[in-house]
């Protein structure tokens, strides 16, 4: 049985690697918190008799072996990097709740047929490069070394913190696991929602994660003098034209009744009370679970920003950094965790995922499976994320039954 007492310790030492003055956590990828993560992780690993090591990615990997010689692995897991200033269990419940029911298979002897790993995987959320999901983009064969040019603030591509890291990323490649390897891959994860907690349910099976597209668009206007310059016709205010276009995403997304539509990064230049904006970028997060439904916001969303923008003389432009495909829930996966919600009488309740995982990934690899915890008020990639000790453990419980019967398979 899951010791919730353990997984209730290290889920709090591990939230105080980053920790942030915001009272959250900030642990981007390939720096020293990310680093001190993993090699904390790594020595829970070994407490549960796993055999430890790290991918040409910078996955790590703790495995267990099978009974049967050369057989598919079953891969479970989730990540230990954060957004900036994030939660406490966005990631590290999911690594942590895979390497409890390593342990507990290690203490009461449980023989499985297939072997069984644990991963953290390299950067999952994205929030150092715009580009998120590279440990499990990696493992899935679907990055090569001409892919990691993304940067960071700091002009600083994947490459160059792969290489500042440790990592060769002429070798990335290598992560690539080969068809057929691996049988499933199932993650524990918070649900960051009120569905759950609604339904006074501590743990759900996922069907499915909505996909995410990610965009940048740029304005190009003209800076110019704020107290000049009339309004009307003259001013080509580059932030204006951007404030358009963001009421245009709230109200497209809005009236679909499940897309969601989010601007999180803005920047404008020059950048002063007395200037007009010459230039602004900003992101937008765009999911739904129906991907038409999805793509059709967005293409109203590009129409609509066009005329804004030559109405207003200012020049516009779209760059796509990421557009995945919603990715469902294999059968077998829901009915294994479906059935070991049964077993532990919890009220099976099945539920889509609006947040992304690394699942998505590895879908042309292996079937998925999710399961989901309850999380406090559906808050997450902030402080206040909050899982009780008892819910993470009755998810745990539920993962390592799963993992077992998926192992048997
Ligand atoms: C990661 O948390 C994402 O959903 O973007
Ligand atoms: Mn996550
Ligand atoms: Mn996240």
């Amino acid at each position: 049985m899951t010791n919730a007492d353990r997984l209730w310790r290290r889920i709090r030492e591990v939230a105080e690697i980053g920790r942030t003055e915001g009272g959250g956590v900030a642990r981007l990828s390939f720096t020293g918190e990310e680093r001190a993560a993993k090699d904390l992780v790594a020595s829970y690993m070994r407490e549960a008799g796993l055999e430890v090591r790290e991918d040409a990615a910078g996955n790590l990997i703790g495995r267990r072996e099978g009974s049967e010689a050369g057989g598919p692995v079953v891969l479970t897991g989730s990540h230990v990097d954060s957004v900036r200033n994030g939660g406490d269990f966005d990631g590290p419940l999911g690594v942590l709740a895979a390497v409890e029911a390593a342990q507990v298979m290690h203490e009461e002897g449980t023989a499985t047929r297939r072997p069984l790993e644990v991963v953290a995987f390299t950067d999952e959320e994205g929030a150092r490069f715009s580009f998120g999901m590279i440990g499990s983009r990696a493992l899935a064969g679907l990055l090569g070394p001409n892919d990691l040019g993304q940067t960071d603030g700091d002009g600083t591509t994947v490459a160059e913190a792969m290489r500042s890291y440790g990592l060769d990323p002429q070798r990335i490649g290598d992560a690539a696991r080969p068809p057929g390897s691996v049988a499933a891959y199932v993650e524990l994860h918070i649900e960051q929602g009120k569905v759950l907690e609604d339904a006074g349910l501590p743990v759900g099976v996922v069907t499915g994660i909505a996909g995410p597209v990610w965009l940048r668009l740029s304005f190009e206007g003209e800076a110019g003098h704020a107290g000049t310059t009339p309004m009307g016709a003259q001013r080509r205010d580059a932030l204006a034209a951007a404030a358009a276009v963001m009421r245009l995403i709230e109200e497209e997304a809005t009236a679909t009744g499940s897309t969601v539509g989010t601007v999180g990064l803005l920047d404008l230049s020059p950048g002063g009370i007395n200037i007009i904006p010459g230039r602004v970028t900003l992101s937008l997060d765009l999911r739904d679970i129906d991907e038409t439904v999805r793509d059709g916001v967005e293409s109203r969303i590009l129409e609509g920003a066009k005329e804004i923008c030559t109405g207003r003389g200012v020049g516009f432009r779209v760059e796509t950094l990421q557009r995945l495909a919603p990715a469902p829930c294999s059968e077998e996966a829901r009915a294994a965790a479906w059935a070991a919600c049964e077993e532990l009488g919890f009220e099976p309740r099945e539920l889509p995922s609006g947040a992304g995982h690394d699942g998505m990934q590895l879908i042309g690899l292996c079937p998925i499976g999710m399961i989901f915890v309850r999380s406090r008020d559906g808050i997450s990639h902030n402080p206040a994320e909050w899982s009780s000790k008892e819910d993470c453990a009755a998810g745990a419980e539920v993962l390592r039954r799963t993992l077992v019967t998926l192992a048997n398979r």
